[in-house]
């Protein structure tokens, strides 16, 4: 299996484009199950978590033609609506087809997800809100069964703000009969960038991108031409690559406005941000100072940037803290770190991070993609070499990590390995 192999020290310098967002990808393409024809999607980042929900949609019967980054999915003749165990075990947001498979169709049968490396991940709310709106939900051999004449428009009042929980909705009550109300809806990007695409098929979603989304249901939707918003954890990952070891940065294609939480963050931590248009340029400081962050559904600080910030906090001169509130499990990077000689003790929900630290090259790995990003940015500070393990986390989410970090002067390398 693949490793990645970093030589720290190197201050990131230059231009990097940023790919299209992995997170608004997958919705979107669940989405075209809903509008029979030929829908093609732009700025597609070519990840393996793309590729599996592009390999679910086939098995649906959706013919889907990869010619990266754009992606062409024709919806006209599905006739299985099932996903199953294989390809939902290793991707979660396999869940988004439930939604429209059942407003489509009337029915679909789902593999149930099981545990994650980041916490427990239920999908009782994406069920409950199907149920309030009609179906009749079973669950059987590990899998949900749902059916239902034609779903009706609800009210539905999430108890915590679900991105995939609220684009289930949106996708389901677009076909719906009535008007679906959803109170504390998400609001991330992703969110609004589902609610485009919805309404450039036909669809009437107002709200996205406030916590509350009506949908009013309509009798059919048609295929359509989108294009992917920038992955602004993508961004916010180089930003922090580019604060480390007084790195010097312009980011390209970016949606600035996506990423003012990770903006303020950087600023408090010391690093200065520019902002034109769609550019974005940091530099890193002499000295990065401590701070203080909690994770929150945006536009609060996204939890999936915490794990890259722990490494910002290592860098720093002085006690940060970082408190995870998004998911229960969410620090598993932190025993790697600490093997490379990192100094941060876990209290409950929170990390006391103590800097400068210094860092030393070694063998790690992580359990998911954004932990792995984090062990990728402790070998640019670390002293000497580090070996990432477990490369597929990366692949799933980083379009060319290794490319684009190398064009920005980093010592990184992939190698081959028959031993890991
Ligand atoms: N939750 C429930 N019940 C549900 C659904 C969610 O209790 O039915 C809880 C979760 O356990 C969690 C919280 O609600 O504690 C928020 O989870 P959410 O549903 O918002 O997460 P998600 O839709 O499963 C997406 C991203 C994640 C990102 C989270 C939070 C996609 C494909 N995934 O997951 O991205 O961390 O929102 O922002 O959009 C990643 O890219 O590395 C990643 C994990």
């Amino acid at each position: 299996m693949d490793q990645i192999v970093i030589e720290g020290g190197a201050s990131l310098r230059g231009r990097v484009v940023i790919s299209g967002a992995k997170n608004a990808a997958l919705p979107l393409i669940c989405a075209t199950i809903l509008a029979p024809g030929r829908n093609v999607l732009n700025n597609v980042p070519r990840l393996g978590d793309v590729r599996t929900v592009l390999k679910l949609l086939a098995i649906i019967g959706a013919e889907v033609d990869m010619e990266w980054p754009r992606v062409v999915v024709d919806t006209s003749e599905l006739d299985n609506p099932v996903a199953p165990y294989e390809l939902v075990k290793t991707m979660r947001a396999a869940i988004l087809v439930l939604g429209p498979l059942v407003a489509r169709y009337g029915k679909a049968k789902v593999s149930l997800p099981g545990g994650c490396a980041i916490g427990a991940r239920p999908i009782n709310l994406h069920l409950k809100a199907l149920e309030a709106m009609g179906a009749d939900i079973e669950i059987k051999r590990g899998y949900v069964e749902v059916t239902c004449d034609r779903l009706r428009g609800a009210r539905i009042d999430f108890p915590v703000a679900t991105v995939g929980g609220t684009e289930n909705v949106m996708m389901a009550a677009s076909l719906a009969d009535g008007v679906t109300e959803i109170n504390n809806a998400a609001r991330e990007p992703e969110i609004e960038d589902l609610a485009d695409l919805l309404n450039a098929m036909g669809a009437k979603v107002e709200g996205a991108g406030t916590s509350r989304i009506v949908i009013t249901g309509v009798d059919s939707l048609r295929a359509v031409e989108h294009h992917v918003i920038p992955d602004r954890i993508e961004a916010g990952t180089f930003m922090v690559g580019a604060a480390l070891n007084r790195g010097e940065v312009e980011l390209a294609g970016v949606r600035p406005a996506h990423l003012i939480p990770v903006i303020d963050a950087l600023r408090s931590a010391g690093a200065s941000v520019d902002i034109q248009d769609d550019r974005l340029f940091v530099r890193g400081p002499a000295e990065l100072k401590p701070f203080n962050l909690t994770t929150e559904p945006h536009p609060g600080f996204p939890t999936d940037m915490q794990a890259q910030f722990m490494v910002l906090a290592l860098a720093a001169r002085g006690t940060s803290m970082i408190t995870e509130s998004i998911f229960e499990n969410r620090f598993m990077h932190v025993p790697e770190l600490v093997r490379m000689g990192a100094d941060i003790d876990i209290t409950s929900r929170s990390a006391t991070i103590v800097g400068p630290a210094r860092l030393e090259g070694a063998t790690v790995m992580a359990t998911d993609l954004r932990a792995s990003a984090s062990l990728i940015l402790a070998g640019l500070i670390a002293e000497g070499t580090t070996q990432v393990l477990r490369v597929y986390h990366l692949d799933r989410g980083y379009e060319n990590i290794v490319e684009k970090l190398g064009g920005l002067g980093a010592g990184i390398q992939r190698v081959s390995s028959e031993f890991f």
